[in-house]
């Protein structure tokens, strides 16, 4: 059975690299072309021509106004993925369609629903709005993971691996030392986990971009939305500085780390990151060592991952993990993953393209 978790909402891309031209990506195992319509806003569909396949995010093809073109024999698409001319004759196949997606473009991402589209009105997208709000600057990437989207759900529910991991950059003793807790929102699907060291070291990753000089208080408080979007709410502070009682914070430094975890298929996801902070809102240089470093971070996970993606393909089914108190948070998110898999299971998904008929 797949792992993928259908009917739901998931990050295609960036809204930057979508413009007007023709943008293909393959999300869930589906091979789905983007463009934009001439009136700014996205449009998805089938990335396969329904005359010989030929992908439409490949030049030749090209958008004409709001149509696309396929570079192939220029089979002519309209926004909705209706094919609209084809070459040699007047009649257009009546059945000469794409499959079209729902698209919605929130706090910088595309998103795409990933399932029977009847059913999008029914399932929120899950919001990250320091992304594209006031206040907040924000830097931002892409890894491709050679591993299944699992993994790095692992991974990033359980950040004691900071410690070892990414020491030197984001992880210090005080994060593989802390116990946490872990809350699990049912109704809501949300998967909350906690760390707060009182007196910690600051890892450069914070002591460069806020200046602090000296121990801190670092606050980790995750709020992951299964299948897909990740939150890591992060405060720093000196030692001793916490927030007021009014709730403000004005002592504190605030980074709001953002993961979009798409499956590109069974075995590869699609890793977006996106670091978001309340600080230094127009200093380049904290904006560039923050992407840099953020990137470092996620590509020494994507080694690991990687690695760990070629012993489970290499290994039969069934092996039986140890999990401890650590784990907590990355086993109620598999539990409600699985449950979100089995209820997208009961829908046949509709095939990626119709073929026409002549
Ligand atoms: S494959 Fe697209 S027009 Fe022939
Ligand atoms: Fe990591």
């Amino acid at each position: 059975m797949t792992s993928i978790v259908r009917n739901q909402w998931y990050v295609a891309a960036y809204g930057r690299e979508i413009g007007r031209d023709v943008f293909g990506r393959t999300i869930c195992g589906e091979s789905i072309l983007f463009w934009r319509r001439e009136d700014g806003t996205v449009t998805a569909m089938s990335d396969r021509c329904v005359h010989r396949r030929f992908p439409l995010s490949e030049k030749p093809s090209h958008l004409v106004g709001d149509t696309v073109v396929c570079g192939y024999h220029g089979f002519t698409y309209d926004a909705d993925g209706k094919c609209v001319a084809v070459p040699g004759q007047t009649r257009v196949p009546r059945t000469a369609r794409l499959k079209s997606y729902p698209v919605v473009e929130q706090d910088s991402f595309v998103w795409v629903f990933i399932g029977d589209d009847d059913r999008s009105d029914s399932v929120t997208i899950p919001r990250a709005p320091w992304l594209d709000a006031e206040g907040y600057t924000t830097v931002s990437g892409m890894e491709p993971l050679a591993a299944r989207a699992s993994l790095l759900v692992d991974n990033l529910m359980d950040l004691s691996h900071e410690t070892y991991l990414h020491g030197g950059y984001i992880g210090t003793p005080e994060v593989a030392n802390t116990p946490i807790t872990t809350e699990v929102d049912e109704a809501a699907q949300v998967v909350y986990v906690s760390r707060h060291m009182d007196d910690a070291d600051c890892p450069p990753f914070y002591a460069k971009s806020t200046g602090i000089d000296g121990r801190i208080v670092r606050w980790q408080d995750i709020e992951f939305h299964p299948p897909c979007l990740y939150l890591l709410h992060s405060r720093v502070a000196p030692v001793g500085v916490l927030p007021d009682e009014d709730g403000s914070d004005p002592g504190g430094f605030h980074v709001e780390v953002v993961y979009a975890i798409t499956p590109e298929t069974e075995h590869s996801t699609h890793d977006f990151w996106a670091v978001a902070r309340d600080f230094a809102l127009e200093d380049e240089g904290v904006s560039d060592f923050l992407r840099e470093s953020n990137r470092t971070v996620v590509l020494q996970d994507v080694v690991a991952l990687d690695a760990l993606e070629r012993v489970l393909a290499g290994e039969p089914d069934g092996y039986q993990e140890l999990s401890i108190n650590i784990d907590t948070g990355g086993l109620a998110a598999r539990r409600i993953i699985a449950a979100q898999a089995a209820a997208g299971a009961e829908q046949v998904p509709d095939s990626p393209a119709t073929l026409a008929s002549q």
